[in-house]
């Protein structure tokens, strides 16, 4: 099999001065695409800036016989970063939301200003980013998008509520800009990374660190992100060489039927229906699937006591 190429195609990576963007950019360096190397250069916690770290990697990509080109502002201010893309290479094809900081601290002690700038840099500085090359995307019909989510976004991690709320934000932002881009030939996917960088460095011992290498995080944003992909909306785990995908499972639920009380009290008696995780469960993906849900229910037909389901008139009783 032939390994997968880039050639002509114009690829932005936020966050590229070092760790997993690093990775990214090297990798699509080495494989014909241009590269838009991006990097603000301040600490981890998001203080200072410098352009040292984005120009050593592209300083790497050129001597290796790539293309490349550093831009040093803020993700926040997205439209020059993809402007960089233009001006340069007249396009662009793929964007990598990856840049990012940590301000961990626990939520009693959450201040306006860890939580602004940890929104800010990974929710603002994705959007702003997509928004600006969007436009691009429809007119070329053809785009590719991998925003960064985290499994504290996932799952909740001790210390980092400013930090999970934004990367979750990032996998609702992912499944809407799927299904706007399908049409155009848009694609947008997001993962949950693992990897040694020195946002891990200080958490995770050695020896798990050197079986997290980025490299190995760059083989599945490389399928992802390639012209022939067909993942669209999809949220991967991606560390270690290990790559799964998750989704969304809805339990098979509690069904108020027309001869409950619709009261606290009815719910909590079936309360275990409602976190049943049964063959019955579901794994929905999309708004329109809890509406069908209600419909099916409704066809249902009489109860034992002859009485028909009206749910629309009992969630009226309700709000
Ligand atoms: P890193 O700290 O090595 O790299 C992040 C890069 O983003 C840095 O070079 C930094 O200068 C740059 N950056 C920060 N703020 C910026 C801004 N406003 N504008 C432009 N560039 C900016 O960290 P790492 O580990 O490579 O993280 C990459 C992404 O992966 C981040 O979004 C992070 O939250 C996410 N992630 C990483 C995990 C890991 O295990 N390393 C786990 C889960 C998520």
């Amino acid at each position: 099999m032939s390994e997968l190429r880039y050639d002509g195609q114009v690829v932005v990576v936020t966050g590229a001065g070092g760790g997993l963007g690093k990775a990214y950019a090297l990798f699509f360096g080495s494989r014909g695409a241009s590269v838009v190397v991006n990097d603000l250069g301040g600490s981890f916690k998001g203080d200072g800036a410098s352009s040292k770290a984005a120009d050593v990697v592209v300083n790497e990509i050129k001597a290796a016989g790539g293309k490349a080109v550093a831009n040093y502002d803020s993700v926040t201010s997205g439209d020059k970063i993809i402007e960089t893309a233009i001006q340069n290479y007249g396009r662009i094809d793929i964007l990598l939301n990856n840049a990012g900081i940590l301000r961990d601290v626990s939520f009693k002690n959450m201040s306006d200003k860890d939580w602004d700038l940890i929104i800010d840099v990974h929710v603002k500085g994705s959007y702003k980013c997509a928004r600006a090359a969007w436009p691009y995307f429809r007119k070329q019909k053809y785009g590719r998008v991998i925003n960064t989510a985290s499994a504290a976004g996932l799952f909740g991690s001790f210390g980092q509520t400013n930090y999970s709320a934004a990367k979750l934000a990032m996998v609702g932002f992912t499944e809407t800009l799927a299904k706007e881009g399908a049409k155009y030939n848009i694609h947008a996917n997001v993962i949950a990374p693992i990897a040694a960088s020195r946002m891990t460095e200080t958490v995770m011992p050695p020896d798990i660190l050197e079986n997290l290498k980025p490299d190995w995080v760059v083989p599945l944003v490389a399928c992802l992100v390639h012209k022939d992909a067909e993942e669209n909306g999809a949220i991967f785990e991606v560390g270690g060489g290990h790559i799964a995908k998750l989704r969304w499972e809805r339990s098979s639920g509690l069904l108020l039927k027309a001869d409950d009380s619709y009261t606290p009290g009815a719910i909590l008696k079936k309360w275990d229906q409602v976190g049943k995780f049964d063959k019955n469960a579901q794994y929905p993906n999309g708004v329109a699937d809890f509406m069908g849900l209600l419909e099916a229910s409704m066809k249902m037909g009489p109860n034992d006591k002859g009485e028909t389901l009206d749910f629309k008139g009992k969630v009226a009783l309700v709000t």
